[in-house]
């Protein structure tokens, strides 16, 4: 890192004190990460950035349905910040609101749509959540989906699950016993979502055609090449993830999940990870005492998660030093009062 602007990051930061409250996700750089008062997989955040009324200023170094979700969740009086507007999430573009109500239609035509509880993914669009709260269903994230699909099919007997189909069918049938066959793919790009009435009456979840273009990249290949490379190494995979790889994988689980079980890993253990790059290697650096090696032989950062460098951290916190508060995230009131409704679901999930 620059020291200069390591410096000018920490000047900003101590001048603006308790009004600001800098919140940082597990795939941010690691000269972004040092100034987090929080770290934190999506789920963590969210209940961290409504945990903190006091806080005038929320700098969210993530992406951008991160800091919609904390600006539903937070006071009017509270902002939420994101230093480069540009760090988006190609996986929450996969699903707009017109398709999703195209799709919901469709279901309603069927005369199916009162049995179907939408469950989305937090990686969405706030319009996507406000869907979802206005139709009973729920948000989960990668650490809470297993649950959240246990509440829907308490109180619906069909799931369509929004954006990720690789979040929805390892969750479906790895925690749930669901079978491959009582998924079925829903494709926005077709008037017909590529599927017939039929099959959308049958299906237990109706997945949406969007996935993760950093995990996708991992293939069973993947898994089986580290494991003929590193001799009794763990295969430890983040669950968007295609479910080739998750099922050839020794453990699942949300970025929080893979720090835990690596803080309580055996010295001399070896491990393959499959996320995002900066986690990875920041694991390996603070885990000398264990092998920790990248799934993916090449390079894979999340390359909207990283717009957010320590440039634009300055920036943001020398702005607000000056008074000036730049890059708000703000949710209009209609789309935030359904969208919270949902999220409000997903924080009391048991
Ligand atoms: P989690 O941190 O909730 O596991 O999510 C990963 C992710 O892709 C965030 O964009
Ligand atoms: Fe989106 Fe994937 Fe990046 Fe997460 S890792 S922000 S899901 S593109």
């Amino acid at each position: 890192s620059d020291p200069d602007l390591v410096a000018r990051a920490a000047a900003a930061k101590a001048k603006l004190g308790d009004r600001l409250f800098i919140l940082g996700h597990h795939y941010q750089r690691d000269d972004v990460i040092r100034f987090a008062d929080v770290t934190g997989d999506s789920f963590k955040l969210a209940q961290q950035a409504a945990a903190r009324p006091e806080a005038e200023y929320i700098v969210f170094c993530g992406v951008h349905f991160m800091a919609e979700s904390a600006d539903i969740l937070t006071s009017k009086t509270q902002q939420v910040i994101l230093p480069d507007l540009a760090a988006g999430c190609s996986m929450a573009d996969m699903a707009t609101a017109e398709q999703v109500e195209r799709c919901w239609e469709r279901l309603e035509d069927l005369g199916i749509a009162e049995r179907v509880v939408p469950v989305s993914y937090m990686n969405s669009s706030a319009d996507i959540k406000a869907f979802t709260g206005r139709h009973g269903g729920t948000i989960c994230t990668s650490s809470n989906a297993e649950r959240a699909l246990e509440w829907a099919f308490a109180k619906g007997s069909q799931v369509l699950f929004l954006p990720d189909q690789h979040l929805g069918r390892n969750t479906a049938v790895r925690d749930m016993g669901l079978s491959l066959d009582d998924c079925v793919v829903y494709n926005p790009h077709r008037p017909d979502g590529g599927l017939t009435d039929d099959q959308l009456r049958d299906a237990k979840m109706i997945l949406w055609r969007g996935h993760c273009s950093v995990h996708g990249r991992f293939t069973p290949e993947c898994v089986d090449e580290v494991r003929e490379r590193v001799p009794g190494v763990n295969v430890l995979v983040h669950p968007e993830c295609r479910h080739e790889v998750v099922e050839k994988a020794d453990y699942v689980g949300s970025t929080e999940r893979i720090i835990t079980l690596l803080n309580e890993a055996e010295p001399g253990s070896a491990w393959a990870i499959g996320t995002e790059l900066n986690l990875v290697k920041r694991l390996a650096t603070e885990h000398p005492d264990k092998q920790i090696v990248f799934l993916d032989k090449s390079v894979c950062y999340c390359s909207t998660m990283n717009r957010i460098d320590l440039p634009h951290l300055v920036w943001t916190l020398e702005a607000l030093a000056e008074g000036r508060v730049p890059n708000v995230i703000e949710v209009d009131a209609d789309t935030a009062h359904y969208a919270r409704v949902a999220l409000e679901q997903m924080l009391a999930l048991p």
